[in-house]
């Protein structure tokens, strides 16, 4: 018989959406659960659920906390040692910080170091799954993905392509990114808990040719999700018009090529027109939001309260190394401040719906994580509420559930991360 495991604490699910009603009553609170090769088998009550699976190893996590482990949507793995790089906006902190640091993937055992070093801090930081850029170099990406299926992790991952406006050495071709990114969408996506997705980088950085290739690569691969990034700065977006001078928006540099799709995930999207916010609902494409990189190479204020009313599928992200953080503890409390710069703070119980069961939308993965109910997978993350002096002594003020989960939100990091499960294996404790 596979061996069952026993954990209890506070369990937190959601079975509500914190944006459609009351937050506050949006999450449900159990007293333990089942795991089971890999998936939540049950939850419920402490004593049922011992009477029911007498033979469980028992894990007890008192008044800690029990969440779905995190969901990061949008990251760039090879960005980890060039995270927090000084001074510039977007255009020159590519070529500045990010290009000359992405070369360095021309050489596979660096791609492996950084694979894993970068699993290494997420993991500590209770990020479960995530959808990450990689370099133009198909070794990047098998780098990301032996790593993570050493692992167990559910990952997204492609090949990142460009061929223009990089340097010499870290561009590809319309033909080659083709075929590079069919070999190893044919050889990775669904071995085991990896998926690829097609990833041109940005409209500046590719062709019409590569963007017109990616296009029907994604129309033969319609299951694959595809990654790009969308109006991040107002510097961009005007870069975008010159070298698209047909396109009725930046949206259109994508459109127009067959790579807007139910399956698009769009990075940043905050300084959207009109049609392109209707083009994206209408097709039920995802938007990711990235508080600490819009912050941190100042890009904007995302809407995030209006866009969510609109009906848009919002996943919440890092992305690493343009964003200032691996955590997404972090992540949440720099989406709120921006949320309290639009005058439109969000609950707790919206912040943390966002980390989990939001970006599993995002990445069309929710039956299967973001979320703990009978079936899914065990993702799991057990939080300490009272992780260091400074949030344990307003922890300890806190009149119910979210006001004591708050504090950890703005001020917790790796230490409030108490435990990790992956796959149903704990990974951190
Ligand atoms: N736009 C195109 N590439 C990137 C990147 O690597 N990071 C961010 N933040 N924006 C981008
Ligand atoms: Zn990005």
């Amino acid at each position: 018989m596979t061996q069952e495991i026993l954990l209890t604490g506070r369990v937190l699910s959601f079975d509500r959406t914190p944006f459609e009603t009351t937050p506050e009553t949006s999450a449900r609170l159990d007293e333990a659960l089942v795991i089971r090769d890999g998936r939540i088998a049950a939850v419920g009550e402490t004593a049922a659920l011992a009477a029911a699976h007498p033979n469980a190893s028992r894990h007890d996590h008192g008044q800690h906390v029990i969440v779905a482990g995190f969901i990061d949507p949008h990251v760039h793995f090879p960005q980890t040692a060039m995270i927090a790089s000084w001074g510039k906006r977007l255009i020159d902190w590519l070529n500045s910080y990010t290009f000359p640091e992405e070369m360095r993937f021309a050489n596979p055992a660096y791609a492996a170091e950084i694979a894993a070093r970068y699993l290494d801090l997420t993991t500590a930081a209770g990020t479960t799954t995530m959808c990450s850029f990689c370099t133009i170099h198909p070794a990047s990406v098998e780098a990301f993905f032996t790593e993570a299926k050493a692992r167990g992790q559910r990952v997204v991952a492609g090949k990142t392509c460009m061929d223009r406006n990089a340097p010499e050495g870290l561009r590809d071709t319309a033909q080659s990114s083709y075929d590079d990114s069919k070999a190893l969408l044919e050889k990775w996506h669904g071995e085991g808990r990896i998926s690829y997705a097609i990833t041109p980088r940005f409209s500046p950085t590719s062709t019409a040719e590569q963007l017109e290739a990616m296009g029907a690569l994604w129309a033969e691969h319609p299951e694959c999700l595809m990654q790009t990034h969308l109006s991040e700065q107002t510097d961009e977006i005007a870069w975008v018009k010159q070298l698209f001078p047909d396109a009725r928006d930046y949206l259109d540099t994508y459109e127009s090529f067959g790579l807007l799709g139910a399956n698009g995930l769009y990075g940043h999207a905050i300084h959207l027109e009109p049609r392109e916010k209707d083009r994206l609902r209408e097709v039920g494409a995802a938007l990711v939001h990235c508080p600490t990189s819009n912050t941190f190479i100042g890009s904007g204020l995302f809407d995030m309260t209006g866009l969510m009313a609109e009906g848009h599928r919002i996943g919440l992200a890092t992305d690493t190394g343009g964003g200032s953080s691996f955590s997404m503890l972090r992540t949440m409390a720099a989406a709120y401040e921006i949320g309290q710069l639009r005058n439109n703070p969000l609950h707790p119980a919206q912040l943390l719906w966002l980390a989990t069961v939001g970006s599993a939308r995002a990445l069309r993965m929710e039956d299967r994580i973001g979320n703990i109910a009978p079936g899914m997978e065990a993702d799991l993350v057990v939080l300490n509420l009272a992780s260091t002096p400074a949030i344990a002594q307003r922890e300890a003020e806190a009149e119910e559930l979210w006001e004591a989960i708050f504090p950890t939100i703005m001020m917790g990091d790796d230490r409030a991360v108490a435990e990790v499960w992956i796959g149903g294996q704990r990974v951190k404790s």
